[in-house]
């Protein structure tokens, strides 16, 4: 069997599309133009590449980008000062700071210093808390838009088995949380797992999202079994010397002779995740002004 291939650029620019076209009302109806801030703090390459894109994009839905670009050796006391005028900006309904921040800083302290009602990414304390009760929250977007594909594959997730491999803050935990949601039978599975490959044999759902590249061969998928790949790993080129090749956490070609559907890397789920910061941004604006929530846009 070969499995179909869940096309996530094709679904983010559909999302993006909708952004787009709600952005649009937003404007003539209200005269209201969803603002993000992006913030980023040092220059450490990787993320300059990540918040050019994120910029690039938000302009093309037709949204208001805002770059704040900070030394590295910036203090804690000027981010926070910074923050603070975004969370009192009413131009502004979305705020992200790019991670990781350099090591003087704390990551905890600062994403908690953010408006939770204008954390588009949903790390702060408060969105998690909600997330895990079953309240409106913003949720993390490479979840979120990993949860879209799933529904529009399956329709309903209801008593499938999930597992969830890698327990991180940014993917693995909240994606359990939004499975569970969508009541799913939930395992987060990790680097110190008994029987990994076993017990990703029981997967109805598999997502991968350690950061290992290839990890996951095609004998640990469920025949017909969806799998999601959120690993984007650099490695050199096997054939191409010199040259890189990106590659997600499981083992694609065994895996796609075997799982009924899967993301590809890359081209999966990448795409999505700032398609999802777009409609997070959405989402907050018509929050904040008391307007009904995009449909579709949010778990
Ligand atoms: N760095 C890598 N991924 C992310 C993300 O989703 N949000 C933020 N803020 N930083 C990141």
């Amino acid at each position: 069997m070969s499995a179909t291939i869940i096309d996530g650029k094709a679904f983010a620019a559909n999302v993006r599309a909708q952004v787009a076209e709600h952005v649009t009302r937003l404007k003539e109806e209200q005269n209201i133009t969803p603002g993000l801030a992006v913030v980023l703090v040092g220059e450490d390459p990787a993320s300059q590449v990540y918040v050019r894109s994120k910029g690039k994009m938000t302009v093309e839905v037709g949204m208001n980008s805002f770059e704040h670009k900070l030394e590295a050796d910036t203090s804690e006391y000027d981010l926070l000062a910074l923050i603070d005028q975004l969370n009192n900006d009413p131009t502004i309904h979305g705020i992200l700071v790019q991670l990781p921040l350099p090591g003087h800083l704390n990551s905890d302290l600062v994403i908690n210093s953010i408006d939770p009602a204008k954390d588009v990414d949903g790390f702060h304390i408060s969105n998690v808390g909600l997330l895990g009760t079953g309240q409106k929250s913003m949720v993390p977007c490479t979840p979120l838009g990993s949860l879209m594909m799933l529904r529009d594959h399956h329709g309903s997730l209801s008593g499938l088995n999930a597992v969830v491999v890698g327990r991180s803050n940014i993917v693995g935990k909240p994606m359990a949380q939004l499975l569970l949601g969508d009541s799913c039978t939930v395992t987060i599975a990790h680097s110190r797992t008994k029987d990994l490959a076993e017990v990703c044999r029981g997967a109805d759902i598999l997502v991968a999202a350690v950061g290992r590249p290839e990890m996951i061969p095609g004998d640990w998928v469920k025949p017909g079994a969806t799998v999601i790949d959120v690993g984007i790993n650099r490695i050199p080129h096997p054939e191409k010397e010199g040259k890189t090749k990106l590659v997600g956490d499981v083992h694609y070609e065994s895996a796609a002779e075997v799982a009924g559907a899967i993301t590809p890397v890359p081209g999966g789920v990448g795409p999505m995740t700032i398609a999802c910061l777009l409609a997070n941004t959405l989402t907050a604006c018509c929050r904040a002004n008391g307007l009904t929530e995009p449909e579709g846009l949010t778990a």
